[in-house]
């Protein structure tokens, strides 16, 4: 399979972008991959995604990965990381394994992904990222192992005065969930703190890598309500134990973020399952921070239920890509529309990111 992963031509009269359609690869087969992320490598674009089945959101067969120049013709390339049939191992079939993203490490010649894994038979409550390897874009990928994150490791932003409020939260003072006092302690650190020693939950995650080639990944963590964004390790295996906290208590979830001219932009969903919400937004300076949330950049029809899709990946398009230059835009935003009852039928949200008065905007178009 991998051997055939040769890339087909553009045709001159080439069919546009169709977000919420059925998109079919150059085998005429709906693309499986689904809470994914596309990543360029020489004049290709690869797209990794979870491979979705007829009647279970659960991992049957792994992570899929699409190759194209072009970005509308997508070559089926197989299964990048398969689950396996051992039993116990940490991805045995019938795990759950979302949102996969893969990076290149131009020091190592590695290609490192990192995805949101949940044990078998445990439903959401192992909270873990897992990391894999390969020597070649599509693979095959290595599993090397999966864990919750940062343990024994305070935020950067913690300082002493932090850390002065942080001794003084106590869980059992707060048998009651979502009351004001709560969710302040919950910004305050509360659940850092219950963790601290066991280490940081870790679920819809996706990855970045800045222009001085450190790389970060940024994930769902404390029940979902707080998102980490952790600093890797040189060879994009690891985390070095340094990272910060966005919108504490904001519950954030499906994070997808990029660079437009020095600022980061981030953009969330709420944390309703698989049904749509209203798309959040936010910016920073630095990546470290600080992040302020700006209103829903979405335009048009069910713009207050991000299109009925949710955010997955902002995928930063070469500029100098000549074969590109139709699309008119550097930066597309990718969101999944789920099918819960169905999931292999889940569609996808390719929209361009334009801006106005120096903010995103992601306008509804039927194709482009
Ligand atoms: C979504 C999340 C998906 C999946 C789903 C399960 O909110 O973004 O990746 O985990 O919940 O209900």
């Amino acid at each position: 399979m991998l051997a055939a992963c040769m890339l087909a031509t553009v045709s001159a009269n080439a069919q546009g972008i169709r977000s919420g359609e059925i998109w079919p690869d150059e085998d005429g087969n709906h693309i499986n991959a689904h809470g994914g992320g596309v990543m360029k490598y020489g004049d290709t674009y690869y797209w990794f995604g979870e491979h979705k089945a007829e009647h279970t959101s659960s991992a049957l067969v792994g992570v899929t990965c699409y190759a194209s120049k072009d970005l509308r013709h997508w070559r089926n390339c197989g299964v990048a990381l398969s689950v396996t049939d051992e039993r116990g191992h940490d991805i045995e079939r019938g795990c759950v394994l979302e949102r996969p993203k893969v990076i290149y490490n131009k020091v190592t010649g590695k290609f490192c992904m990192w995805f949101h894994l949940e044990l078998k038979g445990q439903g959401y409550n192992a909270a873990r990222y897992g990391v894999a390897v390969a020597d070649k874009p599509e693979g095959p990928y290595k599993f090397l192992y999966s864990q919750r994150a940062n343990a024994g490791t305070w935020p950067v932003e913690f300082d002493k005065q932090a850390m002065a409020v942080v001794d003084t939260l106590n869980e059992a003072n707060f048998k009651e969930w979502w009351t004001p006092a709560w969710r302040k302690a919950v910004g305050e650190g509360l659940i850092v703190k219950r963790d601290f020693g066991t280490s940081q939950m870790s679920r819809d995650m996706t990855l970045f890598v800045d222009d001085d080639g450190k790389a970060y990944h940024i994930f769902s963590s404390e029940e979902n309500l707080t998102l980490h964004i952790a600093e890797l390790t040189g060879d994009y295996l690891h985390h070095t134990g340094r990272y910060t906290r966005l919108a504490p208590a904001g519950h954030n979830e499906a994070p997808a973020i990029f660079k437009h001219e020095g600022t980061y932009w981030m953009i969330t969903s709420g944390c309703t399952g698989w049904d749509p919400n209203e798309a959040r937004m936010f910016s920073a300076p630095n990546i470290w921070g600080p992040w302020k949330q700006h209103p829903n950049p979405c335009r048009g029809p069910k713009a207050e239920i991000t299109f009925g899709g949710q955010s997955t990946f902002v995928l930063n398009v070469d500029g100098n890509d000549s074969q590109l230059s139709t699309l008119n835009s550097q930066l597309i935003f990718m969101a999944d529309i789920w099918r819960p009852r169905h999931p292999i039928d889940a569609r996808y949200i390719w929209l361009p990111i334009e801006f106005e008065d120096g903010k995103p905007v992601i306008r509804w178009r039927d194709e482009w």
